[in-house]
């Protein structure tokens, strides 16, 4: 089909509004308009591809838009924010499934006409291999996120020796169907690639199985970068360009978050693939409850901040979210800095349940992003600090996760040393742990640790009338 150059040009602007949208995605301030920008690249290449591709049925192709623009409203409209890295899977799964099955039908295609290249020989597996293991992955990773099935780390014997075993023989798949059946006789190259698909979804489950815990967001984060590799992979199939450029930015951008996660969290990620590091789930339960709490009243804890406290950190964690307690931690804020007490805010990078989580509720309610410190700048103010109060976290402030003595699935991942700090306040339902399943020694610190056993809200609600009538 001739084209012209215009289709091209809508190429290269849709890749400079992919940019300039991920580039505003940096801070809170831009976010929004970086998002529509680059929604609206990705308009401008859907509408260039219509005039590049040759297609039969535009009434196919405007059904499946149609389709898949209504899930994507309704599903992004109702979502709430706690599961959002469920629907970052199950989006990122669809995109490698899409991947995986453009490049089988190509290849049936290309191999009935007899024109299948050096480039499209080799991309083809390539992108069914990764395509097929990102959707299964990411299929495998939403039910654990969505407690649906496979939660905590399923291992069994051999686990390793076995994906070796699989891998080497979807490579051999892979080489028989670009070689037309010379290593495989009794296989067509086209049933060649098919049982590369169904051997990569088997190799898509047993990757991910075994990972849970504090691995998990980090999982997510790969998984979208293979998504972007299968995706830049199938447009070298397609010949598409936009294609390829989305793809690589993807895989790119999910491969170097992938990093700043595995390094920030102390989590290498070979240990994350190939290990399958035990997510010990309620184990634990046994030992709670028999070792006795600083159990504590809302007014008790508003007593001390209003009689004690000049400098009070707050850790919020994946409870808030849950209780949607923003905006009473906001009067907190303000019913302490009435009373002359500084306060600022504790971020981990994997509280709640998605990255930015915590940042995202705490502007949303006009907290100062100033008051919002990282993980290595709020460190050093524990010491001086008279409270912690950690609302609905657990993981992120769990200092088990950096005793040598245990191997928890939370080990090695730098934490919020709050116990640093005069006073630890916790504010949650129960003695339960976090998503990890892994106990906290803080809660049996009867000395230092006062437990205040609430819903955030409830809980928050009223220390805020106690601090105002303290
Ligand atoms: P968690 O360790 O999961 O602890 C949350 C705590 O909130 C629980 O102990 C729970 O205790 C409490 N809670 C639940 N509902 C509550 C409510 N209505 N009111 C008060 N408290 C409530 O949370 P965290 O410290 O934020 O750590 C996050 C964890 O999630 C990390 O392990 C992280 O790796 C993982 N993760 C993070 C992400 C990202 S990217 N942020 C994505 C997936 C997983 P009670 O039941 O006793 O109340």
């Amino acid at each position: 089909m001739e084209t012209g150059v215009a289709p091209f040009l809508a190429y290269l602007l849709a890749a400079a509004l992919f940019i300039i949208g991920i580039r505003r995605l940096r801070t809170p301030e831009t976010a929004r308009s970086g998002n529509t920008i680059a929604a609206f690249g990705m308009t401008v290449a859907l509408i260039a591809t219509l005039f590049v591709i040759e297609f039969e049925s535009l009434l196919l192709i405007g059904a499946a838009v149609v389709l898949g623009s209504v899930v994507g409203i309704l599903t992004a409209q109702r979502v709430q924010m706690t599961a959002m890295p469920q629907m970052v899977a199950a989006y990122n799964g669809v995109g490698g499934g899409a991947a995986a099955l453009i490049a089988l039908s190509e290849f049936y295609h290309l191999s009935e006409e007899g024109s299948l290249g050096v480039v499209a020989g080799t991309t083809i597996p390539l992108t069914v291999l990764v395509g097929s293991v990102s959707f299964m992955g990411s299929v495998v990773a939403f039910s654990k996120l969505q407690e649906l099935a496979f939660t905590g780390s399923v291992t069994f014997p051999l686990q390793q020796v076995v994906n070796a075993v699989l891998f080497l023989g979807i490579l051999v798949l892979a080489a028989n169907a670009f070689l037309e059946g010379e290593i495989l006789p009794f296989l067509s190259p086209v049933a060649s690639v098919i049982a590369v698909l169904f051997a990569s979804l088997v190799l898509g489950v047993l990757l991910v199985i075994p990972i849970g815990g504090a691995d998990m967001p980090i999982v997510i984060s790969l998984l979208n970068a293979f998504t972007g590799l299968a995706a830049a992979a199938s447009g070298f199939v397609l010949e598409n360009y936009i294609l390829i450029i989305a793809g690589t930015i993807v895989g790119a951008s999910g491969t170097i978050l992938t990093r700043l996660m595995s390094g920030a969290l102390g989590r290498p990620l070979g240990k994350i693939i190939f290990a399958g590091i035990a997510a010990s789930g309620g184990s634990k339960q046994e030992e709670l409850g028999e070792r006795p709490v600083n159990d504590v009243s809302a007014s008790a804890v508003g007593e001390y901040l209003s009689d004690e406290a000049n400098k009070v950190i707050i850790v919020p964690g994946y409870g808030l979210a849950v209780a949607q307690a923003q905006s009473v931690m906001k009067d907190l804020v303000e019913a302490l800095e009435k009373g002359g007490t500084e306060v600022l805010f504790g971020i981990h990078p994997v509280a709640g349940r998605m990255p930015g989580h915590m940042n995202v509720l705490m502007t949303e309610v006009g907290i100062s992003y100033e008051k919002l410190l990282d993980l290595e700048d709020v460190n050093p103010e524990f010491e001086d600090a008279d409270a912690a109060i950690i609302v609905g976290a657990n993981d992120v402030v769990n200092p088990a996760a950096n005793d040598p003595e245990k191997d928890t699935p939370i080990s090695g991942m730098p934490v919020l040393e709050v116990g640093n700090a005069e006073r630890v306040i916790f504010i949650k339902r129960s003695l339960s742990p976090g998503f990890a399943g892994v106990d906290n020694p803080l809660f049996y610190d009867t000395d230092k640790t006062m437990m205040l056993f609430a819903d955030a809200k409830q809980g928050l609600e009223e220390v805020v009338e106690a601090v105002k009538n303290g």
